[in-house]
């Protein structure tokens, strides 16, 4: 694709993966991705705000072909993503500074091997001229590395985020077209890898506050012409009550778990608590990572299997644990066949999970009518935890 004009001077460049469906060999995108660079041209100079993912590259550089001069390649983030094709573009443009955060510099360093000599660190805070444009660096650290800045170009009032408020979504349209397409995408991109950095997302929100912002120009998906759209949603998601809601990962071996499931979905639901189920043999670990931003309760279903939980509710008790979300109460349902540790192993598993644990309810072999009473008994109990806590 050729580079787009976004405002006068300002132009969105890079690439749209369509057929991209993993990040990091563990992040599923159903829709594909972009990869979003962006040029400035000043009245005196001229910048690149990051780069594309290596194997994009050529698109770039191709797009970078009637650019006679760069001055600054600005690198919001050292992922691979957005500054693999960092050393190609300096490569071509030798006089071209990188700016970066003195973090970030460490990082291309090590893994780029950028030369020392090629940096401009600049401080939070700190602006650039580009003679009729000002670049101004805002450090918005942990969205989802420890050394991620963003750029606010003072006369348009863009922000220029990078990570920060992206989606993973692989379109023609330069703009949001359709809000709510690109809340969820931009929804599962903040579970899958910002949810477990609130605080400090937080304290980045706060940080924005104070600027006067028209336009958010993120890395990833599309640009959002109105800011409000997606810097409220982030609110939300960061600062927002758990609702009234289980989350029920499960894994089911000769359907005893899934009768248990069954049941006590049902009877969630009769006592007016919402519930989304996940098989876990079978579905996307993004819209599990999404469901737990806001659900007051998980609970995992699992039968023993050598001695211990499935494998799969391990690696979901596993991801819960380094998502960190605002979950209250936790329990566990499964079934066995003669014994195990399925209990203690899951529960050894989430110490950074804040939750008070309610009874498990594990039965042998196939559920009786006791088991389906302790379901009951269980719904019963998140039911009135999610009362007494005001979680609606
Ligand atoms: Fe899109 Fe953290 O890279």
């Amino acid at each position: 694709m050729k580079a787009r004009k976004i405002k006068d001077n300002i132009y969105w460049m890079g690439s749209v993966d369509w057929d991209r469906r993993l990040f990091d060999t563990l992040v599923p995108l159903p829709d594909g991705t972009s990869y979003n660079a962006y040029l400035i041209k000043g009245s005196e100079k001229t910048a690149l705000l990051d780069s594309v993912d290596p194997p994009m590259a050529h698109e770039l550089l191709s797009q970078l072909e009637g650019i006679p001069r760069l001055d600054y390649v600005i690198s919001h983030h050292a992922e691979q993503d957005h500054s693999g094709t960092i050393p190609q573009v300096l490569e071509k443009y030798p006089e071209a500074k990188l700016v970066a955060s003195s973090k970030a510099k460490g990082m291309l360093m090590d893994l780029l091997q950028v030369p020392e000599e090629s940096f401009k660190t600049v401080e939070d805070g700190e602006t650039l001229s580009l003679g009729d444009k000002t670049l101004k660096f805002i450090y918005t650290p942990w969205v989802h590395w420890p050394e991620t800045m963003s750029t606010y170009l003072e006369e348009d009032k863009i922000l220029f985020s990078c990570d920060f408020f992206g989606s993973h979504i692989a379109t023609t349209d330069l703009f949001v077209t359709d809000e709510g397409r690109v809340l969820e995408a931009a929804k599962r991109y903040f579970a899958e890898i910002m949810m477990p950095f609130r605080a400090v997302i937080q304290k980045d929100l706060d940080k924005l506050a104070s600027y006067d912002i028209e336009m958010i120009a993120p890395s990833h998906g599309q640009i959002y012409p109105r800011a409000s759209l997606i810097i409220d949603a982030y609110k939300d998601w960061v600062l927002g009550a758990p609702r009234n809601k289980v989350v029920l990962p499960y894994v089911t071996m000769h359907e005893s778990t899934k009768q248990m499931v069954d049941h006590l979905v049902s009877a969630l639901a009769e006592k007016g608590v919402g519930v989304e189920q996940f098989n876990l043999a079978v579905t996307d670990i993004g819209k599990l990572a999404m469901a737990l931003i806001d659900a007051a309760t998980i609970v995992v279903g699992t039968p023993t299997i050598l001695a211990g939980p499935h494998p799969y509710a391990a690696y979901a008790a596993f991801l819960a644990n380094a998502l960190r979300p605002k979950t209250k109460y936790l329990s566990i349902i499964g079934s066995y066949g003669w014994g195990g540790k399925t209990v203690e192993v899951l529960a050894g598993m989430i110490p950074n999970l804040k939750v008070e644990v309610i009874d498990p309810v594990l039965c042998k072999g196939l559920p009786s009518e006791d088991d389906f009473k302790a379901l009951d008994t269980l719904a019963t109990a998140i039911a009135e935890k999610h009362r007494e806590q005001n979680i609606l």
